[in-house]
């Protein structure tokens, strides 16, 4: 048999694109600085990607969709519910799914945590950086029962195959994806073709034998070095963990999900015995004090398809230094750069020679634009030290001329605010929703336009 034989490539560790020689910027995906060395096997044995390029089914005659059978995909429930209402309502069979996040987020915490909810479920959790006994130690701190939990410490792909095949778990758990490798490849572990290839690997077995496979991986705070981000395309479900450094709350969120819609978020609190849900997030991101003081506004927010309210801190005082300073912690700097030149140009306000600092409660990260009118209405709230009464939130769209635009789903979040006990909420005055959403005690005031939420708010 021909000996197989090693070459060099540069391969991008962002999205895993080749090329002979490096390169300062990856031409397939345009990331600067991200090529990095590989060693690769040519020939007749296993090359990077080997498994993926196989495939994961092997017949590869056309057939008619309407003659395949639809029986339904069965969905296993994973004891945590708000995990499982963002996997769509549990997992399914033969799934891969992706859970990344920055190292000590709580990933290999969460994923100890499903075997423990659920003993009904026999997992095997595979792990390649931590001993047996440190799991064992970290079971005893979570609790729950482990009786039908196998743990198997080994980083050799193949062999975690070969046991999990004479196991047949209902469920299997690898951390992490950085530290396995497969005895095919000559890279070592943590490279770009054995992240590829342990991925491929893994969703390989995942079809064939319908045990869903949960994958850990890192993503450093730059992005992503040889990480996850190259395995978004192979596996299934890609569950992104995020959270403030030292914050209490992590955030687990959807980013792409073959059986279930993204966008979805749960919400979920560290605690010294393991990570708590939080059902109802609106309850803790509100404001706990009571009137009188400036720069608060709470915002009604959507997660996919559940409302939810947080709080929008905001300080404005005059700049120390020439260059004034913008500081946003949990939302775009560049949108709250664009909602004060709004401010500036189109209502007036003098903020330019102003310090500008915006904070989301509960060091939550916060991309929806239905936040925009919250954060205009604390900016000016902490700008002429006027406080807005507790019991008023907002939901709107800035737009560039200052217009409020409507957001979608406006009924849902002002039956939400309701219900939390909300008495007044701003929204655009092009929004539409039922008539009777209005009549539920709530005040809708309908504002066109900063100038008009100015006069409406700070009158
Ligand atoms: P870990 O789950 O190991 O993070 P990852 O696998 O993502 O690297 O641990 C996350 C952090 O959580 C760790 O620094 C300690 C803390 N922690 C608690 O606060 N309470 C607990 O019960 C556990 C198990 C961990
Ligand atoms: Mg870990």
């Amino acid at each position: 048999m021909a000996q197989a034989k090693t070459k060099t490539v540069w391969m991008c560790s962002d999205c895993g694109n080749e090329s002979p020689k490096w390169m300062g910027r990856c031409p397939a995906c345009g990331a600067w600085n991200t090529m990095v060395e590989e060693r690769v096997s040519v020939g007749p044995q296993a090359s990077a990607g080997g498994a993926l390029r196989q495939g994961v089914v092997s017949s590869s005659a056309p057939v008619s969709l309407s003659s395949v059978s639809s029986s339904g995909e069965r969905r296993i429930s994973l004891g945590l519910p708000e995990v499982d209402r963002l996997l769509g309502g549990g997992l399914v069979e033969g799934s891969l799914v992706l859970i990344g996040g920055e190292p000590g987020i709580g990933k290999s915490t969460l994923s100890l945590q499903i075997p423990l909810c659920n003993p009904s479920l026999k997992t095997l959790y595979v792990t390649g950086e931590e001993s047996v006994r440190q799991v064992k130690l970290r079971s005893d701190r979570l609790g729950g029962d482990a009786s039908n939990c196998l743990v198997l410490s080994e980083t050799m792909v193949e062999n975690i195959l070969d046991s999990a095949r004479g196991i047949s778990p209902g469920l299997m758990i690898v951390d992490s994806v950085q530290t396995m490798y497969s005895e095919g490849l000559e890279s070592s572990p943590g490279s770009v073709s054995q992240i590829k290839e342990t991925a491929a690997l893994l969703l390989r077995f995942a079809k064939e034998t319908g045990i869903p496979v949960i994958l850990i991986g890192h993503i450093t705070k730059e992005g992503s070095i040889a990480g996850p981000k190259i395995l978004e395309h192979i596996v299934d479900v890609v569950l992104q963990f995020e959270g403030e450094d030292k914050g209490q709350y992590r955030l687990l969120r959807s980013i792409k999900n073959r059986f279930g819609s993204t966008s979805e978020l749960a919400v979920f609190e560290m605690t010294g015995t393991g990570l708590k849900e939080v059902a109802n997030p609106s309850e803790l991101l509100i404001p706990m004090h009571g009137e009188g003081l400036s720069g608060i506004a709470v915002a009604a927010l959507m997660d996919g398809t559940r409302p939810f309210l947080i709080e929008v801190q905001s300080l404005v005082s005059s700049a120390a230094y020439g260059t004034p300073q913008r500081t946003a912690t949990g939302f775009d700097p560049r949108r709250l750069n664009m909602l004060l030149a709004v401010l500036e140009k189109r209502a007036g306000f003098r903020l330019a020679a102003k310090d500008v600092f915006l904070n989301m409660a509960g060091g939550l990260r916060i991309t929806e634009p239905a936040c925009d009118l919250a954060i205009v209405a604390a900016v000016l709230s902490s700008n002429i030290d006027f406080c807005i009464p507790s019991d008023v939130c907002f939901a709107g769209e800035v737009g560039l001329s200052g217009e409020i635009r409507p957001v979608p789903q406006t009924d849902r979040r002002i039956i939400e605010a309701q219900r939390l006990g909300f008495r007044k909420i701003y929204v655009s005055s092009y929004s539409s929703f039922p008539e009777k959403t209005a009549a539920r005690g709530i005040a809708v005031a309908r504002v066109g336009d900063i100038a008009a939420l100015c006069r409406n708010l700070f009158k």
